[in-house]
């Protein structure tokens, strides 16, 4: 079978800066990776380079067996890489069933199992996105991601900023979507155990390089190493 994503050698970065410094990164159809690391290291700039919002300076990149490399960042979308950016902006005149109908693609995830999984979404249907709390607002990013029936999610630091009760729910809606429908993940998250627990993979970023790949369960499992890979904030 044709792995969903295949990086090879991966260079990327912005104008002349070269953030990441060759990256290999293979993933099938179910899998889920922790993409781990202190900040700046180069997680946000992978998951843009997937979405093509980089400059790609070398490497391949290849997803269901084409070259990814030729897709402009929206046609990635309708190939079926859903991202969450970091930011999870919204549109502020438009509301939650607008931000959902806006980009829906055939498939099982529609608005209605949307709402099953984050019932306040569908009480805050009507509200416009500059309306809604920080929590709500992650819930309708990953809302709007699912909507487009992915083959492969980008999660970019869910859980950052939120409160206590929100990240609990995210991390139960997070481990559900993991493993559900063969769809593949990636999840970025500064609390590292966190994101290991949730996860078969993990992968470690520094400075543009890959430091660590292993189960997660394995680099969960070996405290001192994971403490010396992530410490600086992790939790
Ligand atoms: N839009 C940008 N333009 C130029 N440099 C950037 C941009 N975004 C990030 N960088 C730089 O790229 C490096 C990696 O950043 P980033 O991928 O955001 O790290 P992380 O997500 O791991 O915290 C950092 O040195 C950062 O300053
Ligand atoms: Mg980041």
């Amino acid at each position: 079978m044709t792995e969903l994503l295949c990086v090879q050698g991966l260079c990327a970065g912005y104008g002349d800066a070269v953030v990441l410094d060759g990256i290999d990164l293979a993933l099938d159809a179910g899998d889920s990776l922790a993409l781990l690391g202190r900040n700046g290291v180069g997680k946000t700039t992978l998951l843009a380079t997937l979405m093509g919002m980089t400059r790609l300076r070398g490497g391949t990149l290849r997803w269901q067996g084409r070259d990814l490399a030729r897709l402009a960042p929206h046609q990635r979308a309708q190939a079926g890489i859903g991202w969450v950016p970091q930011e999870r902006w919204m549109f502020p005149s438009l509301t939650v069933e607008e931000h959902l109908s806006a980009v829906a693609r055939p498939g099982h995830w529609n608005a209605a199992r949307v709402y099953e999984v984050f019932p306040r979404l569908q009480e805050r249907r009507r509200n416009l996105g500059n309306q809604l709390s920080g929590g709500e607002q992650q819930m309708l990013a990953i809302a709007r991601a699912l909507v487009l029936n992915p083959a492969l999610l980008l999660l970019d630091e869910p859980m950052e900023g939120l409160a206590p009760i929100i990240v609990q729910e995210l991390q139960r809606v997070i481990r559900q979507l993991i493993g559900q429908s063969g769809m593949a993940v990636i999840v970025v998250e500064q609390h590292a155990r966190l994101a290991l627990a949730m996860t078969q993979r993990a992968m470690v970023l520094d400075r543009g390089k890959v430091v660590h790949a292993s189960d997660s369960a394995a680099l969960l499992a070996d405290k001192a190493r994971l403490d010396a890979l992530v410490s600086v904030g992790g939790a």
